[in-house]
């Protein structure tokens, strides 16, 4: 019979709730899951919304699981893996999704060579259909990969990149849902600038950046063809996209993925 794994979580956030949630819906299950956190009702909110046990001790998280995942905020991961180094063992996974910290500063809090993953996930794995990139730390073996993009593929699509990439990921997915709930947001105004009642207008931009993103990624069809087609001649598209240019709506938007990714880089030096 397959073994299930045995995740914790330090820190039972946003980001925490998010992959709990996931994960308990094909990868593992709620008692084979422990969440630690220093807020009390950090710890009853995930296990409100997740059925997974709580502590706020992190070293009973290593003690009851094989997959550590470390979900603070940046500020505090060294100070969490410094914590937890004595209470590590060889068969323990630590897999970060903390911005803009490396693996060699993870392994630098660390008295052994432990096996690390660095992880840059986003917040729509709260409803299966993130977008992550993860890298290997150099201890991390092929079957660590398997494990990790298994766990990631129960909250959506993951791609193992090299880890000097993970900063442009986080510019891009990792912060990306602010941009396009911006983009929704706009689009609804939009909508209500011309008549429709807000909640309407909210729920077509929502729908549409859904079906177009669904579009994209099911047809493999690249974005421009896409556009292409619905854009007949003189018609009410082509004046749409006229004022996005007008806007240097890709200019800006390509800044918003350049900008998030150097305060990434910041944020690990
Ligand atoms: N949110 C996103 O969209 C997103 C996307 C990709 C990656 N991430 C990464 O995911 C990580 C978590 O983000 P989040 O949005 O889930 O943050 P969050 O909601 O603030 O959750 C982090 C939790 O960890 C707690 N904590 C702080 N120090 C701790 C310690 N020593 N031991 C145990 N728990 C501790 C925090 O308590 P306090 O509030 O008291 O500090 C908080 O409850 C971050 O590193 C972030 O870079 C986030």
């Amino acid at each position: 019979m397959a073994t299930i794994t045995r995740v914790g979580f330090i820190g039972a956030g946003r980001m925490a709730t998010a992959l709990a949630k996931g994960l308990s819906t094909g990868f593992t299950s709620p008692d084979h899951m422990i969440a630690s956190d220093v807020l009390s009702a950090a710890c009853e909110s995930i296990a409100a919304e997740t059925w997974i046990r709580t502590t706020e001790s992190n070293a009973e998280v290593c003690a009851e699981s094989d997959v550590v995942i470390l979900a603070v905020k940046p500020q505090y991961l060294r100070e969490v893996v410094t914590g937890i180094a004595s209470h590590l063992q060889s068969r323990h996974l630590l897999v970060s999704i903390a911005a803009g910290i490396t693996i060699a500063d993870i392994q630098a809090c660390l008295d052994t060579e432990r096996r690390v993953i660095r992880v840059m996930p986003n917040t729509p794995c709260l409803v299966g259909t993130g977008a992550a990139g993860f890298a290997l730390g150099g201890n991390a073996t092929p079957d660590d990969a398997e494990l990790v993009k298994r766990m990631l593929a129960t909250v959506g699509i993951a791609f193992q990149v090299p880890e000097r990439l993970l900063d442009a990921v986080t510019g891009l997915s990792g912060s990306g849902p602010a941009y396009v709930y911006q983009f929704i947001e706009a689009l609804s105004d939009g909508g209500v600038r011309v008549g429709l009642p807000r909640d309407i207008a909210t729920k077509l931009a929502a729908q549409t950046v859904m079906g177009a993103a669904q579009m994209v990624l099911e047809t493999g069809e690249h974005p421009g063809a896409l556009k292409d087609a619905v854009t007949s001649p003189g018609g009410t598209t082509i004046a749409g996209i006229h004022e996005l240019e007008r806007g240097a709506f890709r200019a800006t938007t390509m800044n918003a993925v350049e900008a998030a990714t150097r305060r990434s880089m910041e944020l690990g030096s």
